[in-house]
C-alpha cells in the first residue's frame, strides 16, 4: 500500500512578524504565527486568527517567545567571486587618488581580473565560501552574484559556475553576466569588438544554465550607452532580463536606456536625473542603492531618494560586495548606512533587503511573510524590526529558516 505523503506542517508561534504584506509600513503582527507547509508559507498572521483546520494538521510547533521574524534577507547585487584584494588601492585613494584615476591607469577592476584569471575554480570557490557565509551569518537567504572579473568566455563561465555552487551552502543563488564590466587588456583599443564578443558569449552561457540576467557597467571608464544598448539587445533576443550599473560616477542616461529595455533594476544611481527617475517609474524598474560603495569611495553626491519615493520607484539595497569599491560583507550595516547616509527610514531600508530586493531579481515568490511565498525567514533577538537598522557591529540573528527548514 502506498500513500502520497502531504507536505509536513510546522507552526511557529509567539512571533512578532514584520510581514511587509502591504506596500507601506512593516505589516507588523504581534503574537503572530507562521504555518509552514513543505517549502512554503501556508499562513501568516495573528495567532488567534489561524484557522482551526490548518492548526489540526500541525506536526511540530516552535514557540518563539516573542522574537522578531522578518523575511529572509536578499543581497541583490554582489561581485562575490574574485581573486586577490585591493587594499593597496585603498591606500592610494586615501592619499588622494580617485577610483576613476586608478581605473584609467590600468588598476582597479583590471587588477582583479588578472588575479581572477590566474585562480582555478577550486581556489575561487574556497575564497567565495567564507564571503557567502559571512552574509549568511546576518540572515542572507538569497544571493545574486555577478561575473565581470573573468572577461573571457572561459573565465566568465568559471566564475558563474563557482557562484552557482554556493547554493549548496543553503541559499538561492542568482547569477548575472557582467561581461561588459571593463575592457580586458587583450582588447585594448578595440572596445566595440569586445562588446561584440560579450554579446556572442551570452547564448553559450545561457545554454550552460549559468545566467539569469545580464548587466553592464555604463560609465565614462567603462561602456557607453550605445555599447550598453547592444548588450541589452543581445540579452533581449535570448529572453534574458537586464540590469545596469548606472549613474554611479556621472550621468550617462543609462537608467533611461535600461528602463527602455524593461530592466529589473538600475544600481548605484548617485547621479540619476529626473528623466531617469521618470523612465524607471514608468518601467517598474527597481532602484538598487549601494551604501557600501558610497561610503568606501567617500562619495558626497547622494542618490535622489526623495525623488525616487515621490515617483513611486521601489528602492532596494545591496552590499555590492567587491574588492574595489565595497569590500564589506554586512547586510545589517547596509541597513544602518541607508538610514544614516541616505535618510531612508528603517522600514524602507529593510523593505530594500527583502521585498524590493526580490523584485530587483525578478523573484516574486519571496521577500514577504505572506501565504503562498517561499518559507525563507529570519528569527532575531529583537523586539522591533527597526532595531535591525539601529545596531551596528552587533548581530541579533537567532535562526534562519530556508525553504521551510531551519538552517544548521
Ligand atoms: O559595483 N561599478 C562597477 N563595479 C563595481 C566595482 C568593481 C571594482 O572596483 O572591482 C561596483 O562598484
Ligand atoms: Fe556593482
Amino acid at each position: 500500500m502506498t500513500s502520497t505523503a502531504a507536505p509536513r506542517r510546522v507552526l511557529w508561534t509567539h512571533a512578532t512578524l514584520a510581514t511587509f504584506a502591504g506596500e507601506r509600513d512593516w505589516g507588523l503582527v504581534n503574537d503572530g504565527a507562521l504555518l509552514v507547509e513543505g517549502e512554503q508559507l501556508r499562513w501568516a498572521g495573528p495567532a488567534a486568527e489561524l484557522p482551526a483546520e490548518l492548526r489540526a494538521g500541525v506536526a511540530d510547533t516552535h514557540d518563539l517567545g516573542g522574537a522578531l521574524v522578518t523575511p529572509g534577507l536578499i543581497d541583490c547585487h554582489t561581485h562575490l567571486v574574485y581573486g586577490g584584494e585591493r587594499s593597496a588601492e585603498f591606500e592610494l585613494r586615501l592619499q588622494g587618488a580617485t577610483y576613476e584615476e586608478i581605473a584609467r591607469a590600468g588598476g582597479g577592476i583590471r587588477s582583479t581580473v588578472a588575479a581572477t584569471r590566474a585562480a582555478g575554480e577550486a581556489e575561487l570557490h574556497a575564497l567565495a565560501v567564507p564571503r557567502a557565509r559571512a552574509l549568511m551569518a546576518e540572515g542572507l537567504t538569497t544571493l545574486e552574484v555577478k561575473s565581470g572579473y573573468g572577461l573571457s568566455l572561459a573565465d566568465e563561465a568559471k566564475c558563474l559556475r563557482v557562484a552557482r555552487q554556493l547554493a549548496a551552502l543553503g541559499l538561492t543563488v542568482r547569477t548575472t553576466c557582467l561581461g561588459a564590466h571593463a575592457l580586458p587588456p587583450e582588447f585594448e583599443g578595440r572596445q566595440d569588438e569586445y562588446v561584440d564578443a560579450v554579446c556572442g558569449w551570452l547564448p553559450e552561457l545561457q545554454r550552460q544554465g549559468l545566467v539569469d540576467a545580464v548587466d553592464v557597467f555604463c560609465e565614462r571608464i567603462a561602456f557607453t550607452p550605445a555599447q550598453t544598448r547592444r548588450v541589452f539587445e543581445a540579452a533581449r533576443a535570448l529572453g534574458l532580463p537586464v540590469k545596469l550599473h548606472a549613474e554611479q560616477l556621472s550621468d550617462q542616461g543609462g537608467a533611461a536606456l535600461a528602463a527602455e529595455f524593461g530592466a529589473l533594476s538600475c544600481d548605484h544611481l548617485e547621479w540619476l536625473s529626473e528623466d531617469g527617475i521618470a523612465a524607471m517609474a514608468r518601467a517598474g524598474t527597481v532602484a538598487v542603492l549601494l551604501p557600501g560603495a558610497f561610503y568606501f569611495l567617500r562619495e558626497t553626491k547622494l542618490p535622489p531618494v526623495q525623488a525616487l519615493r515621490d515617483a513611486g520607484v521601489p528602492i532596494a539595497l545591496a552590499t555590492d560586495h567587491n574588492p574595489g569599491s565595497s569590500p564589506g560583507l554586512s547586510l545589517l550595516l547596509m541597513l544602518n548606512m541607508a538610514c544614516t547616509f541616505f535618510r531612508m527610514t528603517p522600514e524602507e531600508a529593510l523593505r530594500g533587503l527583502t521585498v524590493n530586493a526580490a523584485r530587483a531579481l525578478g523573484l516574486p515568490d519571496r521577500g514577504r511573510l505572506v501565504a503562498g511565498l517561499r518559507a525563507d525567514f529570519c528569527i532575531w533577538n529583537a523586539a522591533h524590526p527597526r532595531e535591525l537598522a539601529y545596531w551596528f557591529g552587533r548581530n541579533p540573528l537567532r535562526q534562519v529558516v530556508v525553504g521551510g527548514r531551519p538552517r544548521a
